[in-house]
């Protein structure tokens, strides 16, 4: 096997021949597809696969025990996602325990692959759902009652899929299993490109944050009502989303961005009553992205006044810029004969679980630098390569 065969054997799964993107929701069809096929290759090498109370699949080479060593990533993807976004890491941790193999490794500590759930946050909006619920940095009734677009609540979700949801929350058992993470991962940036390096280890993860914007308008007639006579919340979100992208510029390195903007009840010759829109928001500094958001929430309040409207701002998923683990980011460079060291603006779980267990992540290279589009990409060299470089620092730790 190689972990382009790997993938491979996924690449039709969640597709969407219009736009050659992925979208595979959190226990969704696909994203269930996509957990077989990781049991399926799981069991065949061998490895006990469980999955624990917060819905995380884990995959173990050699008996569950506590300090093990543990790699993996997601299988969820966001709307018109890229192929390697998760499941890379996933594929590159498969083969890596075959790699490990073939050398002759007999680890003297267990290792399991960990499949988290919504790392996304793009079906219940809240990212890194699963390792937040793990660690306890989520409470479990708020988790529960998450809803997706269809109002489905998370709890019947995933009471549906086999996981009681009276069972979710920070499990202390089976984070005492977890004594190093490493995540492998897709870059999505341009960092290894430019420096010609076919892996990098992270340094750091920008911090980063969702904000739901719910205006109220008035919902009326498109040939009726009098531009004058109008409370429309379509034109208000509209300027609101203008401030958002101008307030970010005038904010040296922050980035905010709106991906979804959406009328309610949606009709060309129907003035909306409402509109739902979501702010992501990202900073180095966590008080200068809250403050950003924070002008943002008074813009859209004047905004909403001028229009006739208004408008609520919500935190949705906040998780605070993370410096990962510098020991472990030195040996992992090492042990790579000295990968270069790369900070990320993307989230990740292994960002949560940075706070509890040593945790790192090896970045493979995209030659294009998109991520979170069909135009992500990875040579297959380097995705080969990538299960490689995994083994080379997990047999370090595992002997
Ligand atoms: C996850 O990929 C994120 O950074 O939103
Ligand atoms: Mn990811
Ligand atoms: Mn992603």
């Amino acid at each position: 096997m190689s972990v382009t065969r790997l993938l491979d054997d996924i690449r039709s799964v969640g597709r969407d021949p219009r736009s050659g993107g992925y979208y595979r929701p959190v226990l969704s069809p696909s994203e269930l597809d996509l957990r077989s096929w990781f049991v399926g290759e799981a069991e065949r090498r061998g490895l006990d696969v469980e999955t624990d109370r917060n819905g995380i699949v884990w995959a173990w080479w050699g008996a569950p025990a506590s300090g093990s060593i543990v790699t993996g990533s997601h299988l969820d993807s966001v709307p018109g996602g890229g192929a390697f976004d998760g499941p890379l890491g996933v594929a590159a941790a498969l083969e890596a325990i075959d790699v490990l193999r073939a050398r002759g490794v007999a680890p003297r500590r267990s290792l399991a692959i960990a499949v988290f759930p919504e790392e996304e946050g793009s079906r219940f909006g809240v990212a890194c759902l699963g390792s937040r619920l793990l660690t306890g940095k989520i409470d479990p009734d708020r988790a529960r009652a998450l809803t997706d677009a269809d109002g489905d609540t998370l709890a019947d979700v995933f009471a549906r899929n086999g996981i009681d949801p009276a069972h979710l929350g920070r499990d202390d058992e089976t984070l005492a299993r977890v004594g190093r993470f490493v995540e492998l991962h897709i870059e999505q940036g341009r960092g290894l490109v430019d420096l010609n390096q076919p892996i990098g280890v992270g340094s750091s993860i920008l911090g980063h944050g969702r904000w739901r914007v719910r205006v109220q308008g008035q919902g009326n007639h498109a040939g009726t009502t009098a531009m004058t006579d109008r409370a429309d919340p379509v034109v208000a979100a509209a300027a609101m989303v203008g401030a958002v992208a101008a307030l970010a510029r005038e904010t040296p390195d922050a980035r905010a961005t709106v991906g979804r903007f959406e009328p309610f009840p949606g009709g060309t010759n129907v003035i909306a009553s409402a509109v739902s829109f979501w702010i992501d928001a990202r900073h180095p500094d966590d008080a200068v992205t809250l403050a950003l958001v924070s002008r943002v929430d008074a813009a859209c309040a004047e905004l909403a006044a001028l229009h006739g409207c208004t408008v609520e701002l919500r935190e949705e998923s906040w998780s605070p810029t993370v410096g990962f683990n510098r020991d472990l980011a030195a040996e992992l460079s090492t042990a790579l004969g000295g990968a270069p060291l790369l900070g990320t603006g993307a989230g990740h779980d292994a960002g949560i679980l940075s706070e509890f267990v040593p945790s790192g992540m090896l970045f493979t290279r995209n030659p294009t630098g998109i991520s979170h589009s069909p135009e992500e990409d990875a040579e297959d060299a380097d995705v080969d390569h990538s299960a490689v470089a995994l083994a080379d620092v997990l047999q370090g730790m595992l002997s």
